[in-house]
């Protein structure tokens, strides 16, 4: 129940203009310290706040528990397919099909805590600013996934 909070925590964003997607892909597979997002293979930067992924475990017991369990979200298939995609791609994702059968039906608020909190789950260091689903803003901003943990 409690196995993913003991993951490594590996989880990380990059931010990566598009000119040098692929000079940071490389640098994402050298270790990089825990939980920050990196830019341009170098600085980091959090990408949400820590009072947003309270908010957003409200959320998720609240309304995504019902069908989820927290290995969903960080699992061998979860990190598979969206290591290296654009975190705004999976807010997105979250928002126009969650929760099944009803989508888009939460403040958007909502789904972006959920994120914040999904994001903690899978050990990315929380910073002063809340996630904020603005897609400019996002733009090039990567996930980069540890790999799968074993038993998932
Ligand atoms: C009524 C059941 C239900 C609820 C409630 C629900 N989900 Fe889902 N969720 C699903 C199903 C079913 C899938 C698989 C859909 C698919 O693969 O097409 C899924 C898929 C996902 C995925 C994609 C996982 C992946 O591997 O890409 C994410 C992320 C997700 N849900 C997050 C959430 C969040 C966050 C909430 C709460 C705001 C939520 N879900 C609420 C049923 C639900």
């Amino acid at each position: 129940m409690s196995r993913s909070f003991r993951l490594p925590g590996v989880l990380l964003l990059a931010v990566v203009a598009a000119s040098v997607s692929a000079a940071v892909r490389t640098t994402a597979q050298q270790p990089l310290p825990q939980g920050h997002a990196v830019r341009h293979g170098a600085d980091t930067i959090p990408i949400y706040s820590d009072s947003q992924a309270t908010a957003g475990q409200a959320v998720w017991t609240k309304t995504c528990s019902e069908c989820h369990e927290s290995k969903d979200v960080t699992g061998g298939d979860f990190r598979t397919k969206w290591a290296g995609q654009p975190v705004f791609t999976l807010f997105e994702q979250i928002r126009t099909t969650m929760p099944d059968g009803n989508p888009g039906s939460l403040p958007k608020e909502d789904y972006a805590a959920a994120l914040a909190y999904i994001l903690k789950l899978n050990g990315l260091t929380p910073g002063a600013a809340p996630f904020v689903a603005d897609s400019a803003a996002l733009a090039g901003v990567k996930l980069i996934l540890p790999p799968a943990p074993s038993g998932y």
